[in-house]
């Protein structure tokens, strides 16, 4: 059975062709950096609007890489949410469009459900149960895995995400959009232990997170008057990125100990960060545990994993909608999902 995906929930618009038994055939990602960047931030109209004029070429050269014409097409899956309302809107009326016109099944995809499953699409995938931890823009959590939409939240955070906290630190230290892999560049350069920043919530016993705090730390460094960026921001940056590595390292750890299970999977943006590798491989090994990660090109947003997520729906007997009627859920909790097949 062949998929195409389609990922629109933010400033990327994904692309991708899954095929059940040839795997990936081809996927395309077109990042809206430069359009926000002047803006320091996205700016969710001109994201929709970036959407629709991309979006319809992007599926026309995804297709054509893929060697695959529409009509063989037996299934379209797109992100339905959590994202920016409008954002979702244009894939969720292209991907209808798209599935009536063709007379194929059309399926919503929860975008962390998306994130959660693509270490799947790696050579050596793990086998379910196993603890993802999803560190991205927006979410940062710990869920128990079982199956595919089987998913038990162990813990989030109660304020900024892991991504958004990189975000904002960047700005802060006085770099551009998107701060959180020129933060950890910067990083590379700087020594740990100049800073004192504090590790929040690491002590706390339970599973949750808190970011914020962080922030509020380096906002105070950056205010003193003996701070010098050029100086300074390099080690500020390593010591950040130590802080929230630390945090995210030992609550997975905990989570696999309070769980029994010995499979960790990482997904979201936050999951490309070197650092948080490096500590996660580490200090899993010393345990026997197994860590698995996406590719690095699917660790952010893309089409691959909306298309692979809705593949494995489908293959599992879940139907695509019947009405046609365009959908998209803004706010929409991971752990509130189905398995295929499960209804309510
Ligand atoms: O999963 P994603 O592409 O989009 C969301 O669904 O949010 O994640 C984007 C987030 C951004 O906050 C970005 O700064 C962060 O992931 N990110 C990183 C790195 N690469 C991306 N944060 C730390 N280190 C990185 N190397
Ligand atoms: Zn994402």
């Amino acid at each position: 059975m062949r998929v195409l995906g389609i990922e629109t929930s933010c400033d990327e618009t994904g692309v991708a062709v899954f095929d059940t038994e040839r795997g990936l055939l081809g996927h395309c990602v077109h990042s809206q950096i430069e359009l926000h960047a002047e803006y320091g931030g996205v700016v969710p109209e001109l994201a929709s609007r970036d959407h629709i004029r991309r979006l319809p070429l992007l599926v026309r050269q995804v297709l054509a890489a893929s060697e695959c014409s529409a009509g063989e097409l037996d299934a379209i899956a797109y992100t339905a949410g959590p994202g920016l309302a409008g954002a979702l809107l244009v894939g969720a009326s292209f991907a209808e469009a798209f599935g009536l016109s063709l007379g194929v099944p059309v399926l919503p995809v929860h975008h962390l459900e998306g994130h959660l499953l693509s270490p799947l699409l790696a050579a050596e995938p793990p086998e379910f149960p196993f603890v993802a931890l999803l560190v991205s823009g927006g979410h940062t959590q710990l869920m128990q895995v079982t199956g595919v939409g089987e998913y038990v939240l162990l813990g989030e955070t109660l304020d900024d995400a892991a991504g958004e906290a990189f975000d904002k630190t960047a700005k802060l230290i006085g770099l551009g959009y998107p701060g959180g892999p020129q933060l950890a560049r910067l990083a590379e350069a700087g020594e740990v232990g100049r800073f004192r920043l504090p590790r929040p919530m690491l002590h706390s016993g339970d599973l949750d997170f808190s970011f914020s705090g962080l922030k509020t730390a380096v906002l105070n460094v950056v205010s003193r008057q003996e701070w010098r960026p050029e100086r300074d921001a390099a080690d500020l940056a390593a010591d950040f990125q130590e802080a929230v590595v630390e945090v995210l390292s030992a609550k997975s750890l905990m989570a696999l100990q309070q769980t029994g299970l010995t499979r960790l999977v990482v997904a979201g943006g936050v999951g490309a960060n070197r650092k948080l590798r490096e500590r996660l491989d580490a200090s899993s090994r010393r345990k026997g545990w197994e860590v698995y990660y996406p590719e690095p090109e699917l660790c952010t947003d893309n089409g691959a994993m909306i298309a692979f997520a809705g593949a494995r729906r489908f293959a599992a007997g879940q139907a695509g909608a019947d009405s046609f009627a365009v959908r998209v859920f803004p706010r929409w909790p991971l752990a509130d999902l189905k398995a295929p097949g499960v209804s309510g």
